[in-house]
């Protein structure tokens, strides 16, 4: 499958502050209890340095979103993923792909040398998702999400 471009039908658009409350239900589906909360959602969809999409079906409705932001770190620029989200029953079409690329390609265009993001180790759908994007996991960090649930730090060179 060509990840390039969303499946046909879905439109990658850039989210606002209107969009907090579906955005927040829909990282509610995909995260349960470990959802960012509103007021972290929030934030990231005002800072200047997010970039906030959102994946929207023929219908209007939203379908998947993934949040970036630009980071300074140790005087290099590196995009950040802070979240990747696909509903449920919209999985496996090549949606979360298209999103990362295109927030991967943002990141490039603003400068980004890499990017960098965090996945829990028994995440195995988005880990493949990763793998196949050409993510390089480069360390394991315990305890990330709590205690006794660990996180891959994965990059990949832009
Ligand atoms: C991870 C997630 C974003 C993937 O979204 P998606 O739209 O289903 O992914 P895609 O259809 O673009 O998948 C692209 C490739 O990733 C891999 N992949 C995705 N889901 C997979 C799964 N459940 N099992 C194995 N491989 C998978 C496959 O290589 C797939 O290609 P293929 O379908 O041709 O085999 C989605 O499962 C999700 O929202 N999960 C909950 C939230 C989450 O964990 N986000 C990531 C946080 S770090």
């Amino acid at each position: 499958m060509d990840y390039a471009s969303p499946p046909r039908s879905i439109r990658i658009e850039q989210a606002s502050l209107d969009d907090l409350e579906e955005l927040y239900e829909l990282e509610r589906k995909c995260f349960g209890g470990d959802a960012y909360t509103r007021s972290i959602l929030r934030l990231l969809l005002i800072d200047p340095s997010s970039i906030p999409l959102k994946a929207v079906n023929a219908e209007g409705e939203l379908v998947g979103s993934a949040i970036g932001r630009i980071e300074k770190i140790g005087g290099r620029i590196l995009g950040r993923v802070y979240t990747l989200d696909v509903r449920p029953d919209f999985r496996r079409r090549g949606i979360g792909a298209a999103l990362l690329k295109r927030l991967e390609e943002e990141f490039r265009r603003l400068g980004c040398e890499k990017v960098v993001l965090e996945v829990a180790v028994d995440n195995e759908p988005a880990i493949s998702l990763y793998k196949s994007l050409g993510y390089e996991f480069i360390s394991r960090l315990k305890d990330y999400y709590g205690r006794g649930r660990d996180a891959y730090r994965a990059e990949k060179d832009l």
